[in-house]
């Protein structure tokens, strides 16, 4: 055997050494035929605006996948290849109605890899989000329909009866599995009278079903009676110290303060929300009678009195134990008094620095955090919230984005790939208001007109921690502001000329000064150490370079050519 032969050999072992596990870039799965001989793996990166397919069809002939418009061949944007006896092939086509699908002139799609064994055909390629030509589909957060087809030979001819269509949201995917021995409980609000006060937060404490042994919850569903007075709601684990239940306006005993572990987290336009299969939320099994306090967020806008309320989240729950125990980790700007964002402003920026290098401070057991979704929170002027992500003092990635942001549909979003937060790495949560409309100063603060910069992260494997979060040491901002008592502060803030002059002085101060860096345990251990915000990149998108880049390298060498046959 040849060294080349070798060096192949161990590239494929450790290629199917990947494979055994779960891949990190293709998290999504769906069979697309009932018989199951046709299975699409996927996983995506919004920030970079790309989508990876892996499609494996039980077939040593051609496979296809495509994206229609109407669920059937006309219009739709497809990809074929196969391995055949002089190797693999690959096409980017369209078809124009029932019949061969044309080659596309412009190849938009990236093969990664094909291979076939075992009467298995395995395609792995990548291609851009939106669409690179006008014979490519744009894939976007709505359903798409997928076609699917294969022959028995590489031979690419009518498929007959081995094709098939599937309606599957690639972007915004939720699965619905049922694992054996599927169970749910309730944890909401029994008949509770939401007060007419315009902004309102009910706290009640109580307890999860008796479990003799830890489960996994899988999937949350939101249970609301009231959408229009609901506007999000939380679920935290308290700590062992808290023992009594009760229910009350959240933030006015002591008590309830105490229970800041997010476990789950619905808001206005969010759906059901599913774990993948590598990771659950622990529940029961502890020596601790652990407690949750739901917290709901009653926005009755019309001051409406004697309304009754019923809300809350339904937990699906498996004593088939998931391989990681999975968490939520809030970050972002902490809510401190005196933080105010002016009026009359059109792009305000605020940020919260979450720096994990803390973490071993409170925590005698730490992990990399694999990052799988996130929620996103600020409350009316909210626009933009980004999460960047550091290491050693660069911006390596977006964590999360949302550049269109809206109050009105906030849930749980799937990062498309499951994305490592090393511990040392920082992250920026960076949140854009608009306050153009409004005369009077927007403080930090619970209710809806008041304003917040959060980002959920569900992350595995779980570390009892709560917060990572950071505020700027306002003590220092007054005094920059030449403010430092804090009545003169609040005072001079309200009444203060607001233009773009002022604004922009005001938003560099804040972004310049230190910040407190907060890290915080189950066990409110805590951690305060300085920290800087960095200065965020948006990073730009890469897609449809293949095409459109080989074209201008094309006409590049032509008028090179040219100019070169002319010079003689
Ligand atoms: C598809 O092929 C794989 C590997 O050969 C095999 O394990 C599986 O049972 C097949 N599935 C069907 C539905 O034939
Ligand atoms: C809630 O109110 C309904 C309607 O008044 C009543 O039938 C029900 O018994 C109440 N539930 C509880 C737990 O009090
Ligand atoms: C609700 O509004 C009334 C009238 O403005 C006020 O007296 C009361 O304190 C408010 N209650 C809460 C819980 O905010
Ligand atoms: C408030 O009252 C107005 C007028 O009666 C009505 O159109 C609107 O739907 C109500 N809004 C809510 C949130 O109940
Ligand atoms: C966190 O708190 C617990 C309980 O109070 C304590 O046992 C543990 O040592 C603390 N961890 C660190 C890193 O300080
Ligand atoms: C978290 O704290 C609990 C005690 O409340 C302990 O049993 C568990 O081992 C801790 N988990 C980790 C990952 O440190
Ligand atoms: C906050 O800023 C003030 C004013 O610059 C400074 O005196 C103080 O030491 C800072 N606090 C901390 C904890 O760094
Ligand atoms: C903004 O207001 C200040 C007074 O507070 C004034 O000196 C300045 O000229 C104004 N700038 C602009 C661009 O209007």
């Amino acid at each position: 055997m040849g060294l080349l032969s070798v060096v192949l050999l161990l590239l494929l072992i450790s290629v199917q050494s990947c494979w055994a596990q779960d891949d990190p870039l293709l998290p999504f799965s769906e069979h697309l035929d009932p018989e199951q001989k046709v299975r699409l793996k996927w996983g995506f990166d919004e920030v970079q605006d790309t989508i990876l397919f892996q499609l494996t069809v039980n077939t040593s002939g051609w496979v296809g996948l495509g994206f229609s418009p109407k669920g059937g061949m006309t219009g739709a944007d497809i990809v074929i290849g196969g391995v055949g006896q002089d190797g693999s092939y690959f096409t980017d086509r369209h078809a124009v109605g029932n019949s061969m699908p044309v080659i596309d002139k412009q190849q938009d799609y990236k093969l990664l890899s094909l291979t076939e064994s075992d009467g298995q055909t395995v395609m792995k390629f990548q291609r851009s989000i939106k669409s690179c030509d006008e014979y490519d589909l744009p894939i976007t957060t709505l359903p798409i329909k997928l076609i699917y087809a294969y022959g028995q030979t590489d031979d690419i001819t009518y498929h007959g009866t081995r094709r098939g269509t599937k309606e599957v949201n690639l972007l915004r995917y939720m699965p619905r599995l049922t694992p054996p021995d599927s169970k749910y409980f309730d944890m909401i609000m029994v008949n509770f009278t939401v007060p007419a006060n315009q902004t309102y937060y009910h706290c009640k404490i109580m307890r999860t079903p008796d479990f003799d042994q830890k489960h996994h919850i899988y999937r949350i569903e939101p249970l609301i009676q009231n959408l229009d007075l609901v506007h999000h709601l939380l679920l935290y684990r308290c700590p062992p110290g808290v023992t009594e239940i009760y229910e009350s306006q959240c933030y006015t005993r002591v008590n309830s303060d105490e229970c800041m572990e997010v476990v789950a987290v619905w808001a206005v336009g969010g759906g059901a929300f599913e774990f993948p299969t590598v990771a659950g939320l622990p529940i029961g099994g502890n020596v601790d009678d652990v407690l949750y306090r739901l917290e709901v967020h009653y926005n009755n806008a019309n001051k409406t009195a004697g309304r009754v309320d019923n809300s809350g989240l339904r937990f699906y729950y498996t004593s088939e134990l998931r391989q990681h125990d999975a968490a939520v980790l809030g970050t972002g700007l902490v809510l401190a008094p005196g933080y105010g964002i002016p009026p009359k402003a059109k792009d305000f920026f605020t940020y919260g620095l979450c720096d994990t290098a803390y973490i071993p401070q409170v925590l005698s057991q730490t992990q990399d955090l694999q990052v799988f979704s996130v929620m996103l929170h600020t409350h009316l002027a909210g626009r933009k919230v980004r999460v960047g992500h550091f290491r050693g003092g660069k911006q390596i990635d977006l964590l999360a984005v949302d550049e269109n942001y809206n109050f009105e549909y906030q849930g749980v979003t799937n990062l498309g790939k499951t994305k490592t937060v090393k511990l040392g790495d920082k992250l920026l949560v960076e949140c854009t208001y608009n306050t153009a409309t409004r005369t009077k100063l927007t403080w930090g603060g619970l209710s809806t007109t008041d304003e917040m910069c959060l980002a959920f992260l569900f992350y595995y494997p779980a570390m009892n921690l709560t917060g990572c979060m950071s505020f700027p040491n306002l003590t220092a901002l007054r005094t920059e502001m030449g403010k430092p008592d804090l009545n003169n502060w609040l005072f001079m803030m309200s009444t203060k000329t607001w233009n773009d002059t002022s604004i922009n002085q005001y938003q560099q101060t804040l972004k310049r000064i230190d910040q407190f860096v907060i890290v915080s345990d189950s066990h409110k251990n805590i951690s305060r150490n300085i920290g800087k915000i960095p200065d965020l990149k948006v990073v730009p998108s890469a897609p449809c370079t293949s095409g459109c880049d080989s074209e201008r390298l094309a006409w590049i060498l032509l008028l090179v050519s040219l100019a070169v046959l002319l010079a003689f």
